[in-house]
């Protein structure tokens, strides 16, 4: 049903399952020894998050923010606002933040500065989605799933108006459900 409203399919889920398993690997590789905390940033992180976590070998701990960013507004750290706080210290941990897309990197900018104010070890970020183009503040994610061009796409997380987040994979809108 809601396939009809996909125009095309950009990340189908042979892509979205190879990706997640490379980028578990990764993350093992440096992580393992580190027993991190595996931060999610609702609500978009939440596919991702649960078929990457369940390829982690090790001990992690999960913990959740949700932060809304105000874009368009200046661009101080102030412009993202904490909806959700985490419920765990993070001082002296390895944080590894886990996002279902960057964009402009504006809620990355908030979320990494505010957890290393908090005196965390490290703090580095896992996505699923890379948009460079889309880039205000300079900022490369450590382990970037996929890249993709500055499309606005749905599915696997990414809503457009809170739907379409339980689609199985990523893929751009028809124009026809803008308007
Ligand atoms: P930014 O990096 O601060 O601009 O924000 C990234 C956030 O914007 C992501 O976590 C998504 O919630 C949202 N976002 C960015 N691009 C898209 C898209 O193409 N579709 C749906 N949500 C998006
Ligand atoms: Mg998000």
């Amino acid at each position: 049903m809601l396939e009809k409203d996909i125009e095309k399919v950009l990340v189908n889920q042979q892509e979205i399952y190879d990706v997640v398993e490379r980028l578990s690997v990764e993350v093992t590789k440096d992580y393992a020894d580190k027993y991190p905390i595996v931060v999610g940033l609702l609500k978009g992180c939440m596919p991702f998050m649960s078929d990457f976590i369940k390829r982690l070998d090790f001990h992690i701990e999960v913990g959740f923010m949700d932060v809304s960013s105000y874009h368009g507004g200046t661009e101080s750290t102030m412009d993202v606002k904490i909806e959700k706080d985490l419920d765990m210290p993070v001082k002296e941990r390895h944080i590894l933040i886990a996002e279902d897309i960057v964009d402009s990197g504006r809620t990355l900018q908030a979320v990494i500065g505010l957890l290393k104010t908090r005196g965390a070890k490290s703090v580095e970020v896992v996505t699923m989605l890379d948009k460079p183009e889309g880039r205000v503040i300079p900022y490369k994610p450590r382990y970037i799933g996929i890249s993709i061009p500055k499309v606005f796409v749905v599915g696997y997380g990414l809503d457009y108006q809170e739907r379409y987040r339980n689609l199985p994979y990523v893929g751009v809108l028809k124009p026809t459900i803008y308007s």
